[in-house]
């Protein structure tokens, strides 16, 4: 069955832009507090991870820089492998730098667990990890997330920067949603 013979049916919002953005508020500011005066690398992972991103550094009072990388999976074998294709490396030299990389979303841990790893092996002076949410009961591999927005279950959530079949990333807000044929 392909993407175009599905219907989404959207459910209620799970989480309102207001909650998201004073979470974001409330991280951005733990930053500034951790940081103090060193500068930081944020590193978005795209696609998903544009719109957080841009909520977290509005609210980060220190030196940044902005960076992002591109990746893709390979399906099962990525799951099964902790594989991770990079499509697109970051631009910026991070050796001796603090890098905060921010997601969407950890599900099995497949794609941070490996991009954590790639990144420390650049040499910089620390990795942390910013995630809007994470789904721990899909977790394969161990990913410590240092700035957490939510926790959620095991449900299917769109917008914020999250799709399905690439829709709905630009809604301003969380909701779950229900694929059907
Ligand atoms: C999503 C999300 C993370 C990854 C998390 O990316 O943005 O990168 O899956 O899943 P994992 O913990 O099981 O690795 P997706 O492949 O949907 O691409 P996107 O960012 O372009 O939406």
């Amino acid at each position: 069955m392909s993407e175009a013979t599905n219907n989404y049916q959207l459910n209620d919002v799970m989480f309102t832009r207001e909650q998201i953005e004073g979470r974001a508020v409330e991280i951005g500011r733990r930053i500034t507090d951790d940081y103090a005066a060193e500068e930081v690398v944020f590193v978005g992972v795209l696609r998903g991870a544009f719109m957080w991103l841009s909520e977290v550094v509005k609210s980060v009072d220190i030196e940044t820089r902005l960076d992002f990388m591109v990746v893709s999976s390979y399906g099962d074998a990525t799951k099964s492998s902790g594989v991770v294709r990079i499509d697109k490396d970051i631009s910026e030299n991070v050796e001796g730098m603090h890098v905060i990389l921010v997601e969407d979303i950890v599900d099995t841990g497949t794609t941070l667990h490996y991009l954590k790893t790639y990144l420390e092996g650049k040499g910089p002076a620390s990795v942390r990890i910013c995630a809007l949410l994470d789904k721990p009961s899909m977790r394969e591999h161990r990913v410590d997330i240092d700035y957490l927005g939510f926790t959620v279950g095991d449900v299917f959530l769109v917008g914020y920067g999250l799709d399905v079949g690439q829709r709905y990333r630009n809604l301003p807000y969380l909701t779950s949603v229900k694929v059907e044929a």
